[in-house]
């Protein structure tokens, strides 16, 4: 797959693709090229049969400092209105595969949202992570105030919306924002680990079982509650239902082919 501000590697490692904003100089500014390129990587990962999880990275510096202001600086409501400018972060947050966010340096405004949109984040010890907008006269547009609220509450949400303060990677982890906080030199690696543990699982529960986590967000606890047991239920007619159980009771390790 060829891009321009994107570099990506269906088969980084077995079953984990690899996809890496490549801005550096503008330390990944998310204009709305990249933000097409993403999308339509994230569309054909989840069509490969071969890719069970997906990681997402930038490089040491930035995963990425937010929109793209220079391209935004000149518009109005209605240019952006017709862009659809967040139509893309809704694309792949509807990414069946599994997204690991492995996130180093700053992830800010439309950045951290986008990590935010992942499903798990590993965060190297440099990162920071913001919602800057109210400095430059915006506020957060992709997801920030309703998805950093559920993550981290309402008062530290406010405080970073409402100021723009950044949070290190340690704040962000005590907070409930990150899973993992490592060394900078390991967060790829530490990313591939936890990438590793979700490939060996049965690509069909992964996806009922994202699709369910993620319902807890946008349900309340009875709907969310008959979401779940159907989409247990559906694991139920998948040979890797099979495998997996009979694996158990013959104390082997399971073999899951997504069947
Ligand atoms: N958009 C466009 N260009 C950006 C950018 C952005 N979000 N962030 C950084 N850049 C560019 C800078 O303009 C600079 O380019 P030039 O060399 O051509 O001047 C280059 O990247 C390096 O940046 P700095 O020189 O500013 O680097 P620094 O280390 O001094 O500061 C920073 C780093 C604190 C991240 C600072 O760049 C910054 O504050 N960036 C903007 C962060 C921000 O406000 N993000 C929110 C954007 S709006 C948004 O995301 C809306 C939404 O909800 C989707």
């Amino acid at each position: 797959m060829e891009f321009q501000y994107i570099i990506v590697d269906p088969s980084f490692k077995k079953h984990i693709a690899l996809v890496r904003l490549n801005r550096p100089k503008e330390l990944n500014a998310l204009n709305l090229q990249l933000m097409l390129e993403l999308k339509s990587a994230f569309a054909s990962l989840d069509e490969d049969d071969e890719v069970r999880c997906i990681i997402i990275t930038g490089n040491e510096q930035a995963f990425a400092a937010g929109a793209d202001i220079k391209q935004m600086e000149n518009k109005n409501a209605i240019d952006l209105l017709k862009i659809d400018q967040f139509e893309t972060w809704d694309q792949i947050r509807k990414t069946k595969k599994p997204i690991i966010a492995a996130v180093s340096g700053f992830a800010l405004g439309g950045g951290c949202e986008l990590a935010m949109t992942c499903d798990m984040i590993i965060a190297s010890e440099s990162a920071k992570f913001g919602q800057p907008e109210i400095k430059i006269g915006i506020m957060p547009g992709a997801g920030g105030t309703q998805r950093l609220t559920r993550a981290v509450g309402k008062a530290l949400a406010m405080e970073m919306v409402l100021t723009g303060k950044f949070i290190s990677a340690e704040e962000a982890q005590k907070a409930g924002l990150v899973n993992k906080v490592v060394p900078e030199e390991i967060y790829l690696d530490e990313a591939v680990k936890l990438a590793n543990e979700v490939a060996m699982m049965s690509p069909i529960s992964v996806r009922l079982a994202k699709e369910s986590v993620l319902k807890a967000f946008e349900s309340g606890l009875q709907e969310g509650l008959y979401f779940e047991r159907k989409n247990f239920y559906m694991c139920f007619t998948s040979e890797d239902q099979k495998e997996g159980m009979s694996a158990f009771v013959e104390k082997r390790k399971p073999n899951f082919t997504g069947n």
